[in-house]
């Protein structure tokens, strides 16, 4: 390897994804290695945070092999170790923070923590070289909903998040409350195909004293009072209807937010990152939106949106050259804001 390569090698463990990827200047992904536990939490309905952290143990030291041996190195050509260090569940993630400083000590190679959402909104980087701040970014994952002005690399401002659920949580939520089960995105989405999204007209919250804010427990709670209503007067639910109208109502939403804001402070260009946006209609609408308005629009491939760790290297690559080390002492932060070191 040649000596200027800034390469990376980078963990992510703050969910139910135990990830491990190589990472090359930042954009070049040497390899991407996600082990999930989706099937082990389906039998409780959700992520279980005592049984995420265990896992994460049992895998972690297997899936950072496997990334190395796919990108085809070994420690002596690691620049950086970085691994997401919050926000999450604190068990999980301190099975990543851990590790990583295992072989930070015991390599002496520089440590890096990375937040979770810049991984997120880093993301956008890996497949579009061109990219670059200023941007917008709506984040959209089962744990966030923010509305992101990237100012620069590492210099974010939030210009609205949401009030109580994540969209991606009122996705999860909606799907159990129709009988889709667990993770309920993917499942929302699939049947929204065949369903009509005009069927019922579930709300779109507006929240007056930030108009770049979400709420997404209301249409999660029409949607439940739907069902109940179904229930008392005998009438069968049609779960494609409904999927399609909460959908719908979910990302006009989203995009009516991404576009003002875009408009208001005459941002060119749109990247969406998180969970949800590898939902095809948030895209698809989005782009639509986009072109109408001369905005350029991002976005990653769907394995890049959920949680990874070529996302936590692309991250590190602009930390690393901004200067940020973090010592032996790092710890992780399960409610860390975006922006604090
Ligand atoms: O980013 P992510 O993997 O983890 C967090 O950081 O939260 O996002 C997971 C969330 C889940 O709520 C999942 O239901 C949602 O993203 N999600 C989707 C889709 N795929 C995943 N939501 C809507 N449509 C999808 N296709
Ligand atoms: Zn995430």
């Amino acid at each position: 390897m040649e000596k200027q390569e800034v390469i990376i090698l980078a963990i992510e463990s703050s969910c139910d994804e135990t990830a491990a990827a190589v990472v090359k200047n930042g954009r070049d992904v040497l390899s991407n290695v996600i082990s999930s536990q989706i099937d082990l939490h389906t039998l409780y309905g959700g992520v279980v945070p005592e049984i995420a952290s265990r896992k994460h143990i049992e895998k972690i030291n297997q899936v950072i092999q496997e990334a190395l041996d796919q990108a085809n190195v070994t420690l002596d050509d690691i620049t950086a170790i970085a691994v997401t260090y919050g926000p999450g569940l604190v068990g999980a993630l301190l099975v990543g923070v851990a590790e990583a400083k295992a072989i930070s000590f015991a390599r002496n190679i520089p440590l890096i923590g990375v937040h979770h959402i810049e991984g997120h909104i880093s993301a956008n980087y890996i497949e579009n070289k061109e990219l670059e701040p200023p941007f917008l970014c709506l984040v959209v994952s089962g744990g966030h909903t923010h509305l992101v002005n990237v100012q620069d690399y590492g210099n974010y401002e939030i210009l609205g998040r949401t009030r109580d659920d994540a969209a991606g949580e009122a996705f999860d939520k909606v799907a159990r409350a129709i009988g889709l089960g667990y993770p309920g995105g993917p499942k929302i989405e699939k049947a929204a195909r065949e369903g009509n999204p005009q069927a019922m007209d579930f709300p779109r919250a507006k929240i007056s004293d930030n108009v770049y804010d979400f709420s997404f427990s209301g249409v999660k709670s029409a949607v439940l009072n739907y069902i109940n209503g179904c229930k008392m007067k005998n009438i069968p639910i049609v779960q494609a209807d409904i999927a399609a109208s909460f959908q719908k109502a979910v990302t006009d939403v989203l995009i009516d937010h991404a576009i003002h804001a875009a408009k208001e402070l005459g941002v060119k260009k749109l990247a969406i990152a998180g969970g949800v946006a590898s939902n095809g209609a948030l895209r698809e609408g989005m782009r639509e939106a986009c072109k109408k308005r001369g905005i350029s629009f991002y976005h990653p491939s769907p394995v890049l949106c959920t949680d990874n760790a070529a996302m936590i290297g692309a991250a590190a690559y602009y930390e690393y050259l901004a200067g940020t080390r973090h010592g032996w002492d790092l710890n992780a932060i399960p409610n860390l804001k975006l922006g604090e070191r």
